[in-house]
């Protein structure tokens, strides 16, 4: 039996409550911490955890479950469970990492996976070069640190694109610059990596009239498996990004599997009533075999 604690703002969350619910199927004892009100105490070189007046200890293993709104101070937390020796199922670099689009990017394309094109402008004046270059308009703009689809335009014009990307500098909100993916249709694929496994995929597909397949905006999900081309590719681009758990979209576009974005704390909801996969399980099952070859690691 491990002391399991699952790092979540939301106890009724859906994803906190299965996932609590599948420790306790398998035996172990597992609350819910709110990692805001986790005190962070730097002091005597013996990093601790101050959470609701008392020490945090006796702690085996931490299953982290952060909102993007929080993402710094969660990664905080995590690195504080991670020095005074924890087990992290995300770790927080990792966390960081794919939380920052920009960079994802960047170094999943750099490691060989496909990505859609995308740009970047240090200054406005270069926005309408960049946009030619991409070949003109419709262009995607997005917020670096967009969720649930809100902070993804798609610009219909190119003058559209200048004005909505000038806008967002004026307002100091870094965008990116992206090539539309329109033989796409309005449909993603979602691929969920447990270790070193997809333990499930599903396809969504954005509401009429709308370009984004979140399901926060209304999308639908049915049941699709990956090709062993997409398998690998998703496999890599989480293993790239130093994540166990891991929510990995993919556009279908005409020159193949384009990874859109790793997120690093995907939703189990949709997917696990989409696809009937105990991902919850998995996950679990997936920390204790993790936390095995941590105390191995740590002899
Ligand atoms: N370059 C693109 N081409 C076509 N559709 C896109 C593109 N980028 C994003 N989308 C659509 O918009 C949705 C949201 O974009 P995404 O980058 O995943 O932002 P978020 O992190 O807010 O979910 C995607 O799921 C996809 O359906
Ligand atoms: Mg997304």
């Amino acid at each position: 039996m491990l002391n399991l604690a699952i790092l979540s703002r939301g106890a009724a969350l859906y994803s906190t409550q299965s996932l609590f619910r599948a420790a306790r199927r398998r035996g172990h004892y597992v609350r819910v911490i709110d990692h805001q009100r986790c005190n962070i105490v730097i002091e005597q070189g013996i990093p601790q955890i101050i959470y609701e007046g008392v020490h945090l200890i006796g702690m085996d293993a931490m299953i982290p479950r952060i909102g993007a709104s929080v993402t710094d101070y969660g990664a905080a937390v995590i690195r504080q469970c991670e020095l005074m020796g924890i087990y992290t199922a995300t770790r927080s670099e990792a966390l960081l990492m794919a939380r920052d689009k920009l960079k994802c990017l960047q170094k999943l394309s750099a490691e060989g996976i496909n990505v859609p094109r995308t740009f970047i402008a240090g200054a406005p004046e270069d926005v309408p070069f960049l946009i030619d270059r991409m070949g003109g308009a419709p262009v995607v703009i997005k917020l670096l640190e967009s969720t649930h689809g809100v902070g993804v335009i798609l610009a219909e014009s190119r003058n559209a694109a200048i004005a909505l990307a000038e806008t967002f500098f004026k307002l100091n909100q870094p965008v990116i610059l992206q090539e539309f993916i329109r033989e796409a249709e309005g449909a993603d694929i979602r691929a969920f990596v447990v270790g070193r496994r997809v333990v499930a995929s599903m396809k969504r597909q954005a509401s009429e009239g709308e370009f984004r397949s979140n399901l926060h905006r209304g999308a639908e999900a049915t049941l699709e498996f990956l090709t062993e081309e997409e398998e690998k590719i998703v496999l890599k681009a989480a293993r790239l990004m130093g994540l166990e758990i891991a929510g990995v979209d993919l556009l279908r576009s005409r020159r193949g599997p384009l990874v859109m974005e790793v997120n690093a704390s995907p939703g189990l909801e949709g997917i696990e009533t989409t696809t009937g996969v105990d991902i919850a399980g998995a996950i679990i099952e997936n920390v204790e075999h993790g936390l095995e070859r941590f105390t191995k690691s740590r002899r």
